[in-house]
């Protein structure tokens, strides 16, 4: 079992630098972060968060590797230019529209989102569809929480989310060659949202994010590869149809709504049987692991799609 429940989590396993677990350490997490906030984006403040029952036991994959290999293609399609030239990004202030099927939509201030949440750190797996993985020590809360105080109307089914669009700060969005459509979008069903696993993820390391892995707030789906986890969201609409989704609308032949990590049903052009934990050895000779259903998250999730074939809602 990869999961510990929280019974079986010993004082001393608690990561020392980050995590306290009175109320007060809990607090000052949020409040950290409202602080930090308001200094901007270049300033990287620490996070005080508990560390998650959720978290997986394996070894993180080193900071410099989380924080310079990404996909974020609003900067770039090279892993390397989300690093070089999401810096620019602002970051503060920051809002969140929260609209649709809700009791309560408004456009909140990433503050407000913060008020009274207690920060968790969660150390997840991340598998990406092109064939490697990481292991990040998230610093998030569930989305059911913010979810459920936006009071979901019964009509709800799914939830949609969509990434900030400003080309004047993301020289992906300009010029003649265009990546994708704009702005990137994702979705959930409701059920998926609501699931504990799920959370909008701040910070990484003890710290807040580094733009480019989705600064201020990104969206974080372990058991989904990695492009479920949306970054820098701006908008988060409860809606009854399935909503769309980028990387479906620019190759349904090859990605769908689902796109829970199965290594059972291959990419159209590769295998996803196997994976490469980015870290460990190096380059074309670094050694694979198998990948795990639902990245190794089956027991908490796999309930959630019986009587779906996956194999055809992949
Ligand atoms: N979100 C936005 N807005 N734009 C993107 O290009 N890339 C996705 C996902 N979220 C992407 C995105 C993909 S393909 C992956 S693998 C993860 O972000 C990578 O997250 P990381 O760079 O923090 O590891």
């Amino acid at each position: 079992m990869l999961i510990k429940a929280p019974s079986d989590i010993a004082p001393s396993e608690i990561t020392p630098r980050s995590v306290y677990l009175s109320r007060r350490g809990l607090l000052a997490g949020a409040g950290a972060l409202a602080g930090a906030l308001a200094f901007g984006p270049a300033d990287a403040a620490t996070l005080t968060a508990a560390k998650s029952p959720f978290s997986t036991d394996e070894k993180p994959t080193p900071k410099k590797d989380v924080v310079s290999y990404n996909n974020f293609y609003e900067f770039g399609t090279d892993k390397a230019d989300p690093v070089a030239y999401a810096g620019k990004l602002t970051t503060s202030p920051w809002s969140v529209k929260v609209d649709g099927l809700v009791g309560k939509p408004a456009d909140y201030a990433l503050e407000d989102i913060l008020k009274g949440v207690a920060l968790e750190e969660r150390i997840y797996r991340m598998r990406c569809v092109e064939g490697w993985s990481m292991v990040i020590p998230w610093v998030g809360f569930p989305l059911a929480e913010l979810l459920k105080k936006v009071e979901p109307q019964g009509s709800a089914k799914y939830v949609a989310f969509e990434t900030l669009k400003r080309p004047s700060e993301m020289p992906g969005q300009k010029g003649v060659f265009q990546a994708l459509p704009w702005p990137y979008v994702e979705g959930l069903r409701l059920d998926e949202a609501m699931n504990p696993l799920t959370i909008l993820a701040v910070g990484l390391y003890g710290e807040t994010l580094p733009n480019q892995n989705g600064a201020p707030i990104r969206l974080v789906v372990p058991w989904k590869y990695g492009f479920k986890s949306i970054k820098s969201v701006v908008r988060i609409s409860l809606v009854e149809k399935q909503p769309e989704t980028t990387w479906q609308k620019q190759n349904p032949g090859e990605y769908g709504f689902y796109s829970n990590v199965n290594p059972e049903v291959d990419h159209p052009r590769w295998s996803q049987k196997t994976e490469r934990r980015i870290g460990e050895g190096s380059g074309l000779f670094a050694a694979r692991r198998p990948t795990l259903m639902f990245n190794g998250y089956a027991e908490q999730v796999a309930s959630l799609y019986s009587g779906l074939d996956l194999r055809k809602n992949y």
